[in-house]
């Protein structure tokens, strides 16, 4: 049975500009997620709009039973949720999907973009806390310098990072994407990506073209978030579609077929 709850907000704070961290007391979701999993949350106290939204796991701590996510405020679901202040409840439902699958070799190369960093945090952190000698590195990609998200929490994870900015406010100008290539080279790595979708086409283009496992969290409209009202397909390469909120979000670059991708 996935978790259904009425979740308190502890904590409800902006990291970048629309960019906020929502904490909530959740037991039985924080025990359960695992990185790239998602929750569905809905505000209590208005019907518009009617349909929850996902937001990837951003920190999940099993023993203090608190689950946060990161987002940013793009619409309506998302601008209910940013009028939630501490004390306040929302409904919230998960953990949903599947999870990342532990790298191939020693290390690890993530790739975020936007909104797409809160998974590979969650990730980093639990690679990092694993007993295995591993070498992460994360490359962070944003609009401009303000909007990078999630740097502190890989600082603390010990991750290394590089980050790309649309307009060159912080680090290298132009897409995540440039980065790749390079820190391909050498070791033999595993990719993990999450971004908006030309981001995720380029770097499975890129590892494709270098034989890397690669694993995307992907982002689809979602009305239900179990399997149910196939609102969330994708093609799969060699045929029929796969939901995201059920099959993924998390899926091998190579399964998807992108020449029939949106
Ligand atoms: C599995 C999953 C994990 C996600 N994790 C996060 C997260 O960690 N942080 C975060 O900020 N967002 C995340 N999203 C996206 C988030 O669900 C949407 O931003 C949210 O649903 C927008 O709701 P809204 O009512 O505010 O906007 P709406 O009023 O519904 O839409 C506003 C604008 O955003 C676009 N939009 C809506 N949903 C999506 C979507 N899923 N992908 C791309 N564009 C969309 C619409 O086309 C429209 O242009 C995730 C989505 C999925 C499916
Ligand atoms: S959101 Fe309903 S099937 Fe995926």
């Amino acid at each position: 049975m996935i978790p259904i709850l009425e979740a308190e907000v502890l904590d409800h704070y902006e990291v970048a500009p629309e960019h906020f961290v929502l904490t909530l007391d959740a037991p039985p979701i924080a025990e359960q997620a695992r990185p790239g999993q998602f929750v569905m949350l809905r505000a209590l106290d208005a019907w518009d709009p009617l349909l929850p939204r996902a937001f990837s796991v951003f920190h999940a701590d099993s023993e203090g039973g608190t689950l946060s996510v990161l987002y940013r405020v793009v619409g309506r679901g998302t601008g209910r949720l940013r009028g939630h202040e501490p004390g306040m409840y929302v409904r919230a439902w998960g953990p949903l999907g599947n999870q990342f699958r532990l790298p191939e070799g020693e290390r690890v190369v993530l790739v975020g973009g936007g909104v797409g960093v809160p998974p590979l945090v969650f990730w980093a952190e639990r690679l990092a806390a694993l007993a295995v000698p591993m070498e992460i590195v994360a490359l962070i990609g944003a609009q401009r310098g303000e909007l990078l998200v999630g740097l502190e929490q890989l600082k603390r994870a010990r991750v290394t990072f590089r980050c790309a900015t649309d307009d060159g406010s912080a680090g290298h100008r132009g897409y995540v994407t440039d980065l790749l290539p390079r820190t391909l080279e050498g070791k033999r790595a595993t990719v993990y990506a999450c971004g908006p979708m030309p981001m995720l086409r380029a770097v499975a283009r890129i590892t494709e073209a270098t034989e890397t496992p690669t694993e995307l969290a992907l982002e689809a409209p979602m009305a239900c978030g179990v399997g149910a009202c196939l609102g969330c397909t994708i093609p799969r390469r060699g045929g029929g579609y796969a939901r995201v909120c059920s099959d993924g979000p998390v899926f091998p670059a190579r399964d998807v077929d992108w020449s029939l991708m949106p």
